[in-house]
């Protein structure tokens, strides 16, 4: 699935998008559009004419001054999203373009691996979408009213760029509910089977992108996997180990390996995708990693390699006080699990959390533990998951390679 260079447009397929409305900002919304950020708020906007839910608006600023073109959402406090920053028509050529130039960025990586992300996003100048290759299948989220309205135009445009055999849309993520739209799992192409095999840093996993967490696999945790494999070794303690992706990808670097989830089914992935990779040193087991840590550490068990990779604890602002609690006391309990000289993985993906409050938090816990570590990486989401400057939402994968001295 690579893109050409320069791909013709069908002129027949070429139709002028529905570009009606008009958005009138306040001048807070004029100065954060011109800032460089694609959300403007409900509260920064003045009014919103001849739009219907999901339509492309013209934005103005309170001056009348072109701002841009922009999805329009009457139901989320993000009413408008740009998509573009000029007088640019709004087509089928447009939405190829920004495609093609997401999906060529991919191709320029070079990944080894056949599953990544292809669209991400704001990141890729197309707001509230989400695209994730799976082989030859696509997994699509349309995160907004304006991406839901277009889906039909996006996946022929996908299927035609990519040649994907089929596209399912997982548009079941709770925030859809911010928009008015209905949590579902579609179809949206050909055919995507049950499960899909994948490959990455060697290790095939069997992926179900109908039902598994996010569209099937934690991509964005990719390159941090295979930065971990540098470091493993020993006795390994991989924590919210889902598939078992840092467990799988390093179990060959280490003696032997323990994997815990929560997820029975998680947990039964994990050890299907063991005995299919040929890796005899791992055991997976259910369990709750805040009651586990606990009692590893009651029975003085001790390791040289542990990863956390929790799920988002903090999925608003309200939450950010608990989470830094919950974030420091699972850090404390593996630095007083690991042995002196091993390596901590320690992951947030909570983007209310920001890199300096997770290392603040990290500190904290290493210094209750009364010990010393050194920041071997600074790392974050994957590379095909990238950050827009200036949009502190798109950061939100924090993961540092730590070791603990004494
Ligand atoms: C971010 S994902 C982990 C991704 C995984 N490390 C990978 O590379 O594919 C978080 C995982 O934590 C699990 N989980 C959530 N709360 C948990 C808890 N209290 N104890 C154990 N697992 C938990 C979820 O089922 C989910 O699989």
């Amino acid at each position: 699935m690579s893109v050409p260079e320069t791909t013709e447009t069908n002129g027949a397929e070429t139709k002028e998008a529905e570009t009606k409305g008009v958005a009138t900002l306040k001048p807070r919304g004029e100065d954060r559009v011109r800032g460089g950020h694609p959300w403007v708020y409900r509260s920064d906007v003045a009014s919103v004419q001849n739009a219907e839910p999901g339509t492309i608006v013209e934005v103005r600023g309170p001056r009348d001054r072109m701002l841009g073109h922009a999805l329009f959402s009457d139901q989320s406090q993000i009413t408008i999203r740009m998509i573009a920053r000029d007088e640019t028509t709004i087509d089928d050529a447009f939405w190829r373009a920004r495609l093609e130039a997401a999906i060529r960025f991919r191709d320029s990586l070079q990944i080894n691996a056949t599953a990544f992300r292809l669209v991400h996003g704001e990141a890729d100048l197309l707001p509230s979408l989400i695209v994730d290759r799976y082989d030859d299948f696509l997994v699509l989220q349309a995160l907004s009213q304006g991406m839901d309205r277009l889906t039909a135009t996006l996946v022929r445009l996908l299927v035609e760029i990519t040649g994907a055999r089929g596209v399912l849309a997982r548009n079941d993520p709770k925030v859809r509910r911010l928009e008015g739209l209905d949590q579902k799992v579609e179809l949206l192409h050909g055919e995507v089977p049950e499960t899909v095999d994948v490959r990455e840093a060697g290790i095939t996993y069997t992926v179900d992108p109908w039902h598994g967490q996010k569209t099937g696999l934690f991509l964005d945790q990719r390159e941090n996997r295979e930065a971990a494999a540098r470091y493993a070794r020993g006795r390994m303690l991989d924590c919210f180990s889902y598939n078992g992706g840092f467990a799988l990808v390093l179990a060959s670097r280490c003696t032997s390996v323990e994997a815990l989830d929560v997820s029975a089914e998680a947990v039964d992935r994990i050890t299907r995708n063991a005995i299919a990779n040929g890796i005899t040193n791992l055991t997976a087991r259910e369990a709750n990693v805040f009651d586990e840590l606990r009692h590893l550490e009651r029975d003085h068990a001790r390791y040289d390699t542990i990863v956390l990779d929790p799920p988002a604890f903090a999925k608003n602002k309200a939450a950010v006080s608990n989470a830094l609690s919950g974030y420091k006391e699972i850090n404390l309990r593996a630095l007083r699990l690991l042995n002196p000289g091993g390596i901590l993985v320690t992951c947030s993906c909570s983007y209310n959390v920001d890199e300096s409050m997770f290392a603040g938090a990290v500190f904290e816990a290493s210094a209750d533990a009364g010990v010393a570590v050194t920041v071997v990486e600074k790392r974050m989401q994957g590379r095909d998951h990238p950050v827009l400057l200036g949009v502190p939402e798109t950061y939100y994968l924090k993961c540092l390679v730590l070791r603990k001295l004494a």
